[in-house]
This record gives C-alpha cells, sequence and structure tokens, in this order.
C-alpha cells in the first residue's frame, strides 16, 4: 500500500463558495436527490469502499455526497488534469472526504492522485468497487495493482472511450470483474453526450476566447451523440457547421439536419473553428494544421487529447507557443496563428465547466444506480459488461420529468394491451434506437 494522504487540494479557503454552489446544484438534480430520499433508511452501499476517477466539478460533488448518503465510503481523484473546480474539491475536502484533485496539474500528479484512491483510511482499506471515466482508473488497478482486483465487486463506466476499453478487456479475456456501461443507458449519452455538449460546447469556446460566433465557420468532426450535440450548439449561436464523419448513416443524419458534410481537407482552409468529437486519434494531423488560416481555433471535445496531433505542434512550432491565459495557447504555423484551447484536452471542462448540473443528474442517477447494483448483486454477475435494465432507464427519465413541468400520458389498459407493453413500462423493445 502507500502512504496516507488524507486528501489534496488546491486551496480549502474556496470551500464555502463551493458548498454555495453545490446546494444550488442540487436544486436542479432531482435523480440524485430522489435516490438520497429512496435509500435513506435501506442504506444499499453500506460496507462499499468505492474510488471514483471522474472530473471533480460541482456536479459530482453532488454525486459524491449520494454515494455517501447511501451508505459508501469515497475516495475521488478527477480523470482530467484541467477538469476539476476547485471550489467543489475543496468543498468536498472539508467534510473529511479523500479527494485529490486540483485544476490544471502535471500527468504525474494525476498518476499521483489516482493512486491515492486505491486505499482508504489510516488502516490503508483497499476499495472494493471502482466508479470510472475513461478507464484510467481501471487500468491503473487492473495494471499495477492487479491483486487488488479479487477483493473489487464491480465497476461502472461513464463515457463512450471508457466503455470501448472495457470491451476490448472482455474480448482479451482480461476483465476480471464484472462492469455496467453507464455510458450506453438512453438517459446517458443520448442526453449528457447530446443535449451537455449542446450547452457546453459554445460556453468553453466563448469562454477562452469571447470571440462572436454567428457567422463563423465551424468545423465539427464526427456526428456521433456529442457530435449531434456539439453541431447544434454552434448552429444555435448562428455559426454555419460543416461536418466530418466516416460512418455514412451518421453522414446522412447530419446532411438530413441541415449540415453540409464534407471531409476536412475540403473545408479546411476557411475553417474559422475546429472541434473533434470523434474518440477516436489523429484527426487534425500536421498537413492540417499547415492548411488553416490565420486565427484559427482547434479544440477537441472528445476524452482524450489525441484527436489533435498536439505533439506534431509542439515537435515542430513548440517555440512560438505563446499562452495567452491558461488553457489558451496560440502558436504561430509559418506566419499564421493557430489558437489550441486545452492543450486538445476536452474542452468543455477545460474552458468551461462542463455540462450543467440537470443532465449530470441523469446520468449520475445511471451511475449511483449502477454502483447499488453491482455491489448488492454482485453474483447475479459474470465478468463481463452490462447495461442497467430499460425499467431502470425509464425509471432515471421518471425521476426528471417534474422539475421541468412534463406532463406524462399514461396508457390505458387496452391500448398497452394494442402495442404490446404494460401500462407501467418499459415501453420500448430493447432494439428501439431513440
Ligand atoms: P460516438 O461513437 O457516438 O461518436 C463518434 C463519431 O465519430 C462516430 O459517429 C464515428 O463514426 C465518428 N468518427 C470516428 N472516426 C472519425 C474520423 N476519422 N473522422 C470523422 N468522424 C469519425 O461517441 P460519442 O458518445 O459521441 O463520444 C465521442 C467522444 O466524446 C468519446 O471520447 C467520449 O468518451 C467523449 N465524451 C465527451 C463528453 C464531454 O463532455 N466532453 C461527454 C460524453 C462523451
Amino acid at each position: 500500500t502507500i502512504a496516507y494522504v488524507p486528501n489534496k487540494v488546491k486551496d480549502m479557503s474556496l470551500a464555502d463558495w463551493g458548498r454555495k454552489e453545490i446546494e444550488l446544484a442540487e436544486a436542479e438534480m432531482p435523480g440524485l436527490m430522489s435516490l438520497r430520499e429512496e435509500y435513506k433508511n435501506s442504506q444499499p452501499l453500506k460496507g462499499a469502499r468505492i474510488a471514483g476517477c471522474l472530473h471533480m466539478t460541482i456536479q459530482t460533488a453532488v454525486l459524491i455526497e449520494t454515494l455517501q448518503s447511501l451508505g459508501a465510503q469515497v475516495t475521488w481523484s478527477s480523470c482530467n488534469i484541467f477538469s476539476t473546480q476547485d471550489q467543489a474539491a475543496a468543498a468536498i475536502a472539508q467534510t473529511g472526504t479523500a479527494v485529490y484533485a486540483w485544476k490544471d496539474m502535471t500527468e504525474e500528479e494525476f498518476e499521483w492522485c489516482i493512486e491515492q484512491t486505491l486505499f482508504f483510511g489510516e488502516d490503508r482499506q483497499p476499495l472494493n468497487m471502482i466508479l470510472d471515466d475513461g478507464g484510467d482508473l481501471t487500468n491503473m488497478v487492473l495494471d499495477k495493482y492487479p491483486e487488488l482486483a479479487a477483493g473489487i465487486n464491480g465497476l461502472s463506466e461513464e463515457t463512450t472511450t471508457g466503455v470501448h476499453r472495457l470491451y476490448e478487456r472482455v474480448k482479451a479475456g482480461t476483465l476480471p470483474m464484472p462492469a455496467i456501461n453507464v455510458n450506453d443507458s438512453v438517459t446517458k449519452s443520448k442526453f449528457d453526450n447530446k443535449y451537455g455538449c449542446r450547452e457546453s460546447a459554445v460556453d468553453a469556446v466563448r469562454r477562452a476566447t469571447d470571440i462572436m460566433l454567428a457567422g463563423k465557420r465551424v468545423i465539427v468532426c464526427g456526428y456521433g451523440d456529442v457530435g449531434k450535440g456539439t453541431a447544434a450548439s454552434f448552429k444555435g449561436a448562428g455559426s454555419i457547421v460543416t461536418v466530418t464523419e466516416i460512418d455514412p448513416i451518421c453522414a446522412l443524419q447530419a446532411a438530413m439536419d441541415g449540415f453540409e458534410v464534407k471531409k476536412l481537407e475540403t473545408v479546411i482552409k476557411t475553417a474559422d473553428i475546429i472541434i473533434t468529437t470523434t474518440g477516436n486519434k489523429d484527426i487534425v494531423r500536421g498537413e492540417h494544421f499547415k492548411a488553416m488560416k490565420d486565427k484559427t481555433i482547434v479544440c477537441n471535445i472528445g476524452h482524450f487529447d489525441n484527436e489533435i496531433q498536439v505533439s506534431w505542434l509542439n515537435d515542430n512550432y513548440g517555440d512560438t507557443k505563446n499562452t495567452i491565459k491558461p488553457q489558451v495557447d496560440k502558436y504561430t504555423i509559418d506566419g499564421k496563428d493557430i489558437i489550441l484551447l486545452a492543450e486538445g484536452r476536452l474542452v468543455n471542462l477545460g474552458c468551461a465547466t462542463g455540462h450543467p448540473s440537470f443532465v449530470m443528474s441523469n446520468s449520475f442517477t445511471n451511475q449511483t444506480l449502477a454502483q447499488i447494483e453491482l455491489w448488492t448483486n454482485r453474483d447475479a454477475y459474470e465478468n463481463q459488461v452490462y447495461m442497467l435494465p430499460k425499467y431502470l432507464d425509464e425509471k432515471v427519465a421518471k425521476l426528471h420529468l417534474a422539475k421541468i413541468g412534463v406532463e406524462l400520458t399514461e396508457l390505458e389498459q387496452y391500448q398497452a394491451e394494442y402495442i404490446g407493453v404494460k401500462v407501467e413500462g418499459p415501453f420500448k423493445p430493447e432494439y428501439y434506437r431513440y
């Protein structure tokens, strides 16, 4: 094990501010708050030692305190070096929770923070649950501390990229515990990835650059869930949006949604802003940087920074790098300036505050239900990747209706029979795609 460090955050004097923001967020997170109410007596997470690795924001603070109010002990790190909100981390640390997170850390500090979360308290009890976003905590446990795996009930994974890594492990036979794919709950990827990015993509570029977005030419690389939300975000701001895709279905969707669909090479010369959303690597490369016009803004909203060849920029034009403010850097390529945001890391958490609370409540209600399921029902699962059942997906949605005044129509018995469902749901077959 490793020596006990109770917590490490940037500045404890931010805790009061953080607490006030957490209280405001709670009012926007009805799913989490109703789980607190539903489970306050039964304490289903009692005995669980959950290590979490997920952007240490205000919304995540509400998740952490929900897990605790259901009986869990929690340790936490952030899954990105730029994504922590220091006031949120301070408020969580102030309650005595073992949080290791601050905005703008080095890669070494990032690893150090994750490592601290593996052992709990002064008696150094190892984690017995993983809650991950992107798979870095999972990889740390399975690659560096494989002896801990046997004591872990299971893991829940937040995002597309992390889920992708899990399915690869299943294929390779290297997943030693059951996992729940939270991302592909409908109330996660079709809400957080899409409507979340619709709010936070533009927010990030505005906070970073203050640029007028109306009339600007924006290229969105990828038209999956994140791409759909991101393209809508810029369209809503009055930008002229072009999409790139490799998948004919998503390319056709983009076209039907009214976007021009082109190859990056075709439109790069006139782009004002380029944003990658693919979860793939090497989307914006050296030759693209060379073709950009003066003052093009380049950023990524996918999970990892390898969508943009930042290393090419640093290797070839690193001497021209000029930091305008934290997470906003100017490079000069053959006389033309390029503005790179958040060093190519996910821009909505690097340059803004991530998605709004309401949409994160949907994601995190799925996370909490996944943790309860794996902790209380371990024996029902093999070492595979599972999704939450549809009735729970529908429950998550249902918990968010009243807050925004939604009236849900109820089926008559004969109508339910006519379409082949139960009056109380599930309302759709598994193959329905929303
Ligand atoms: P997705 O799989 O739905 O979409 C990715 C799309 O990119 C696909 O349609 C794919 O065909 C396309 N694509 C792949 N290679 C491409 C290429 N070379 N050129 C153009 N298009 C290409 O995945 P999703 O859910 O949209 O997630 C994308 C990334 O965003 C992942 O890394 C995910 O973890 C991350 N994410 C980030 C969030 C944030 O708040 N910043 C929120 C949720 C997910």
